[in-house]
């Protein structure tokens, strides 16, 4: 599975960037963003809860739908992908870790610098301020209103047509621009713009690794295309460097 080149490649390294979608959270039993729709969610399309219209048009649902994953999310265990990244960011002078997911599980994993390109399921945010909210009086009503002005509450992740938010996207385009080996894990690469860091990193000259069961757009572009599940392929990565 990993060449000789790939290896030697990964211990020369001086910058690794990490991107991860929700392939990596797949082992830990959360769906994928795209198969999530499973059960009493079937019949809604994931456009049609996550965006700021759908909220305002039914924000019981949308709140409830956060809830449910909420739920979900909060009984899931990092799984041994996330650790092994937890390895490699210790084993490497420089390591920028991107995730299009809101689960929370790279922090629970343990990795210490985290950009969270879509938010955190786990916090909330009041609708019309923007602000994080982490007490609320709970009057029965969902959603749930801001203590301060009274606004509605929100999960606080990136819906579609939404910012990102900025600070976290910049760093994350200046580390693509600027790393040796840029792996992307566990992501259909569909969505910008988190899908244009790893043709950054590629026209910046860094070595592209894919790790997914997968083709994707990026498959073209990567130098080195690992096939299969990402809680079995990162830990030999990691093994791979602590090992050098
Ligand atoms: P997707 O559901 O689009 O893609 C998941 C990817 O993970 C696919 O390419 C799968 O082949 C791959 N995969 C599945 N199991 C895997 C495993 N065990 N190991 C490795 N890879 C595996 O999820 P994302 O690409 O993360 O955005 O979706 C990106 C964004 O689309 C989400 O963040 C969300 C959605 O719109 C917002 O909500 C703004």
């Amino acid at each position: 599975m990993l060449t000789p080149d790939l290896i030697q490649a990964l211990r020369s390294a001086q910058h690794i960037v990490a991107s991860t979608g929700a392939g990596i959270s797949a082992e830990s039993g959360v769906p994928t963003f795209r198969d999530a729709q499973t059960g009493l969610w079937s019949k809604f399309r994931p456009e049609e809860l996550a965006t700021p219209e759908a909220f305002l048009q039914n924000p019981k649902t949308v709140w409830d739908w956060y809830a449910w994953r909420r739920e979900l999310v909060a009984r899931a265990e990092p799984n041994a992908g996330h650790r092994a990244l937890v390895a490699l960011e210790a084993s490497v002078p420089e390591f920028t870790l991107i995730t299009q997911n809101v689960d929370g599980l790279h922090r629970r994993a343990g990795s210490q610098s985290v950009l969270e390109l879509h938010g955190n399921i786990m916090q909330t945010q009041c609708f019309s301020e923007g602000t994080l909210v982490t007490e609320w009086n709970d009057h029965g009503e969902t959603p749930p209103r801001c203590p301060a002005c009274n606004g509605l509450l929100r999960p606080n992740v990136v819906w579609f047509g939404e910012a990102l938010p900025a600070a976290a996207l910049e760093q994350a385009f200046t580390a693509s621009r600027h790393c040796d080996v840029f792996l992307s894990i566990g992501t259909s690469t569909a969505v910008a713009p988190a899908s244009s860091l790893p043709f950054e990193a590629h026209a910046a000259g860094a070595l592209i690794v894919e790790i997914n069961p997968d083709p994707t757009p990026l498959t073209r572009q990567a130098q080195h295309v690992l096939r299969g599940p990402a809680g079995k392929i990162l830990p030999l990565l990691a093994a791979a460097l602590a090992n050098r």
